[in-house]
């Protein structure tokens, strides 16, 4: 296996193997596994330097592009431990494509999908024992690149890293699959179109931080994000995309440039329209939304992403009023999504899309 491709594999010892955490205390992206994949990049040799070694610190030059002007980009899967005991990834080759298209808008080298593919496969193969079992746990995969050229001239690097870690995970918010509250900002914004906003670039999140720390400070667990020009339009939550149900219809933002295209907004739109759910992607207003609040047509929303699958949210809070949607408790298809999608994940229901690629 490890000699078709092409990476060289560097295996902890038993003995110095970290000691699994508590499957029912994970959070978030608080531990990772005994190994990642790495590779290089340079002008002279493409992507070189393939494997799979321990997980371990960087040594990088202080004027490496990343830390000077941002040259990173990542992704976000999982991969599943099924009751069969298989290992799971549910759309893994969108994500390598979607960090391609992330690499060419930044100027990044672009990946070689097939090699990635193999080389996660092998990695998890290695890992499979660090994959949660318990309801609700994955391990979560996160696939970075990164400009590590010595330079400090304002120009793409001519040297990167490319590499995978992965982390055993619980829900991603404290609520777990509990409606979550969330802050609209009309002071602050997260991206404009011609920009960055729908690349999974690193300073999109960390051009959020400010505005998610006062949301937190106010109770609330995220921001939603309206347009950058009229603050009328919504746009997504900083780590999800957003879906309204109004009379219906189920409703979210149009991919326009300034949002991220999610995997599961695309799994939620195909599945529901599947189901025979009306699914419409249109430009939506924080006005319209809230009447529809007030008048009780909006019965529910929630969020959609790797991390957080299907996020319900309970409130919204916009401009010092808070609004309760579906009194604060999970709706129907929020919980029919959830569950479906977690099966589909787990290699449980049918898969009628084939999204579900098994490891192995
Ligand atoms: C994901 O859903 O995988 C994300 O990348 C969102 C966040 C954790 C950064």
């Amino acid at each position: 296996m490890w000699e078709d491709l092409e990476v060289t594999l560097e295996k902890i010892s038993e003995d110095q193997r970290k000691v699994k955490p508590a499957q029912d205390s994970l959070g978030f992206g608080q531990h990772f596994t005994d190994h990642m994949f790495l590779m290089k990049w340079n002008q002279e040799l493409g992507w070189h330097d393939a494997k799979i070694c321990p997980y371990q610190n960087f040594v990088l030059d202080p004027a490496s592009v990343v830390f000077h002007y941002g040259q990173a980009i990542f992704e976000g899967l999982k991969a599943y431990k099924g009751k069969d005991g298989q290992v799971y990834l549910f759309r893994p080759e969108d994500n390598i494509e979607r960090m391609n298209s992330s690499a060419v808008r930044m100027c990044m080298p672009r990946l070689p999908v097939d090699k990635v593919m193999k080389s996660l496969k092998g990695l998890l193969y290695l890992e499979k024992d660090w994959i949660p079992t318990s309801e609700g746990a994955t391990l979560y995969i996160r696939p970075t690149m990164i400009g590590t050229e010595p330079f400090l001239g304002v120009r793409p690097s001519k040297e990167y890293y490319f590499f995978i870690i992965l982390s055993p995970v619980g829900a991603y918010y404290s609520e777990g699959f509990n409606p979550t509250k969330i802050f609209v900002s009309d002071e602050h914004v997260r991206a404009v179109k011609g920009g960055v906003g729908h690349v999974k670039t690193a300073g999109n999140y960390a051009a959020s931080l400010y505005t998610s720390e006062m949301a937190k400070k106010k109770g609330y667990t995220q921001v939603l994000w309206l347009d950058a020009c009229e603050h009328k339009y919504i746009e997504e939550v900083g780590t999800s995309n957003i879906f309204f149900k109004i009379g219906d219809e189920l409703i979210t933002p149009p991919l326009e440039g300034s949002i991220l295209g999610g995997i599961t907004r695309n799994s939620v739109l195909q599945l529901t329209e599947k189901w025979g759910v009306k699914t419409v992607e249109r430009k939506i207003t924080i006005d319209e939304v809230l009447s529809a609040i007030r008048d009780g047509s909006l019965t529910e929303a929630f969020g959609t992403g790797t991390a957080a699958v299907i996020s319900p949210v309970g409130e919204l809070y916009f401009k010092e009023e808070s609004y309760l949607i579906n009194n604060g408790v999970t709706g129907e298809l929020s919980q029919r999504l959830f569950d479906e999608l977690q099966s589909i994940q787990a290699g449980q229901a049918e898969d009628p899309f084939n999204w579900v690629v098994r490891v192995g």
